[in-house]
């Protein structure tokens, strides 16, 4: 009997263990939320819920909704994330009555995210969302920080807000399903926060890039939680942006320039990883980043973008396109360097730098990139 009692303490104790292990809390001035990692049986019916699916997780997944939700299939690009496109969004919407009680719940990547949390932070002045990130990137990185994205005329993110949802659920089967290049662009946005931690942090990334090359089965839950722990020691203490959080901008200024460049066609975060290479190369030509610890964060982003190739680069073009980040001022462009781990900093360059344009153009032509 007594034994009985105590198995029933220890797996009661045990599951309480495991709960606690399977949630991250998110401490935010707006609202707290939590990330729960669970799998998902059926998105059933639920009163006054509205889902806005993405169309291709909707067409490979239809057997995990409820056929009566009510739902808007949405194709995901960054021409999704147009004025344009949120008007046709919003028409499908309303048609559906919300009201102010209404919780919208998103299912699917970065692009759903950023569509979805504009919208529900804007209709009736905030309505309740959900989030259930189905891309890797979205898992990995994007469903916490509560920023909400909009591009303006082709340029990214440029409109938008902070609005974290009131829940999030991660179910890593969900990546199964994802091609390739969408689970290297996963990889490739969670590099920074890997390369912005310490050389232990660095290490394991370094070794499951590795799994990628070998097509290793992929157990991502762990490399996923890592990655949210570090976002969130930097979303805690800077919500807003104003400080800490502008590092996490590692590698985004160059490569917001090349996702524009290539006119989208190589991934957020595939061009991410490129961009934090790139910041790594200058870093190391300016002389604040030593060979050795420049060439080990090369290894470790080669295994992501070693397919991506920029061919006749033309560097009038990028620094246009570099132009457009907001972390710019009128004479200065603003970026993130690094000194080696956990060592990022924010530097002013003079737009009319030589030097600093010079490495750029290096760094495309002598295929540094690829090396
Ligand atoms: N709000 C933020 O904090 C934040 C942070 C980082 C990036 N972003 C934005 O996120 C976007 C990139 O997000 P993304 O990489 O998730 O891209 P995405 O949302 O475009 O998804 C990539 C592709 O995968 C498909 N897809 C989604 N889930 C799938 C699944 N489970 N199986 C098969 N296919 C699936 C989509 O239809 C799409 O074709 C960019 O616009 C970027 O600016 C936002």
């Amino acid at each position: 009997m007594e034994a009985l009692h105590l198995s029933k303490i220890i797996s009661k104790k045990f599951k309480c263990y495991s709960n606690l292990m399977n949630k991250i809390k998110i401490k935010s001035k707006i609202k707290s939320y939590e990330i729960i990692f669970k799998k998902v049986k059926k998105f059933k019916n639920e009163e006054n819920f509205v889902f806005f699916i993405d169309y291709i997780f909707f067409k490979k997944n239809s057997f995990l909704f409820d056929k009566k939700i009510k739902k808007i299939l949405i194709v995901a690009n960054e021409k999704t994330k147009s004025f344009e496109n949120l008007n046709k969004i919003f028409d499908k919407f309303f048609k559906l009555n919300p009201n102010r009680f209404t919780t919208l719940v998103c299912v699917g990547g970065g692009v759903l995210q950023d569509v979805s949390a504009f919208i529900a932070s804007i209709t009736f002045r905030g309505l309740n969302w959900i989030f259930y990130p189905t891309t890797l990137l979205a898992q990995g990185d994007s469903c916490i920080g509560g920023k909400t994205s909009i591009n303006y005329k082709g340029s990214k993110n440029q409109i938008g807000n902070f609005y974290p949802p009131n829940k999030i659920f991660i179910d890593t089967n969900f990546l199964n399903t994802l091609k390739k290049n969408d689970i290297l662009s996963g990889y490739g946005e969670m590099a920074h926060y890997y390369l912005l931690s310490s050389f232990k942090e660095q290490v394991f990334f370094k070794k499951r890039t590795e799994e990628i090359l070998k097509n290793k089965k992929f157990n991502l839950r762990k490399t996923i939680k890592n990655c949210l722990g570090i976002k969130k020691k930097f979303i805690e203490k800077d919500e807003f942006d104003n400080g800490k959080r502008l590092l996490l901008n590692y590698g985004h200024s160059f490569g917001h320039a090349l996702e524009k460049y290539t006119n989208y066609k190589v991934p957020h975060g595939l061009a991410v990883s490129i961009g934090l290479d790139l910041a790594n190369y200058i870093s190391y030509k300016k002389k604040y980043l030593d060979k050795e610890n420049y060439l080990f964060m090369k290894s470790i982003l080669a295994s992501i973008n070693k397919k991506i190739f920029i061919k006749n680069f033309n560097n009038h073009k990028f620094l246009k396109y570099l132009e457009k980040d907001k972390k710019n001022t009128q004479n200065h462009f603003g970026v993130i360097l690094t000194r080696g781990p956990k060592k990022a900093f924010f530097l002013k360059i003079n737009k009319k730098d030589k030097n600093f344009q010079n490495f750029i153009k290096e760094y495309f032509f002598k295929k540094e990139i690829n090396r």
